[in-house]
């Protein structure tokens, strides 16, 4: 089977009857809201899903899954959604969908985050993954400069070859290619810092549990 697949299937089992779900993004996502969508319809799961995206947010109204914005619920049970890389603690890279404000933002008020994955994403330590940094776009090309001044090998993330990819709240993404990541808390306080960075894709301790997509079988590590 498809691994992205089965921890997609797997991960929906942990919805129960009356949660606010959060909606990831991505490949792997895209089949734990098709799983939901089928359990609301086929078992009358009631839920309501908060996506993280417009794209998980068409696929859930398109299955019919009741959706509400992260401003119209107190607080999420439980978000589930992708990952770009895993290290061996446990901290993550998000956002190769470009969907990581909204993702971070989700995550940060649910009570349990689930991450689903193939095995191809955990990896000894962060960075081999572009680490996704979402920039106002005013001012842009200077945080660019100040990107390549410290060696970081940023690139503008693009939606075609002319294009610069925007992200759904209007923002750019630069991506850094600083191939491994020593110190993932020291960089996410130097991000945190510089004007114009709205966030990034570096997820500290933030999932409760993760679901590995093995040719054995799903793998659950919390
Ligand atoms: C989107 C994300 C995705 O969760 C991440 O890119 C993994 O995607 P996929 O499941 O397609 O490999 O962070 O912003």
């Amino acid at each position: 089977m498809n691994l992205k697949k089965m921890v997609g299937i797997e991960a929906a089992n942990y919805v129960k009857d009356g949660m606010v779900v959060g909606l990831g993004t991505g490949s792997t996502a895209y089949y734990m809201i098709e799983e939901l969508g089928r359990r609301v319809n086929e078992e009358q799961l009631n839920i309501v899903g908060v996506p993280t995206s417009s794209a998980s947010r068409n696929q859930a109204l398109e299955l019919g899954i009741p959706v509400k914005t992260i401003d119209e619920v107190t607080r999420v049970d439980l978000t589930i959604d992708g990952a770009d890389e895993i290290s061996a603690d446990f901290q993550g890279i998000k956002g190769g969908g470009a969907a990581l404000l909204f993702e971070k933002v989700v995550a940060s008020y649910s009570d349990q985050v689930i991450w689903i994955v193939d095995e191809s994403k955990m990896v000894d330590k962060l960075g081999k993954f572009p680490l996704p940094v979402e920039v106002v776009p005013y001012g842009e090309e200077h945080l660019f400069r100040i990107f390549e001044e410290k060696g970081y090998r940023p690139t503008f993330r693009l939606e075609n070859e002319t294009e610069k990819k925007i992200t759904d709240c209007g923002h750019s993404i630069i991506d850094l290619h600083l191939d491994v990541i020593e110190d993932p808390f020291k960089l996410n306080e130097e991000l945190n810092q510089l004007v114009g960075v709205v966030e990034h894709g570096l997820f500290l301790n933030m999932v409760h549990m993760i679901i590995v997509g093995e040719e054995k079988g799903p793998n659950t590590v919390t």
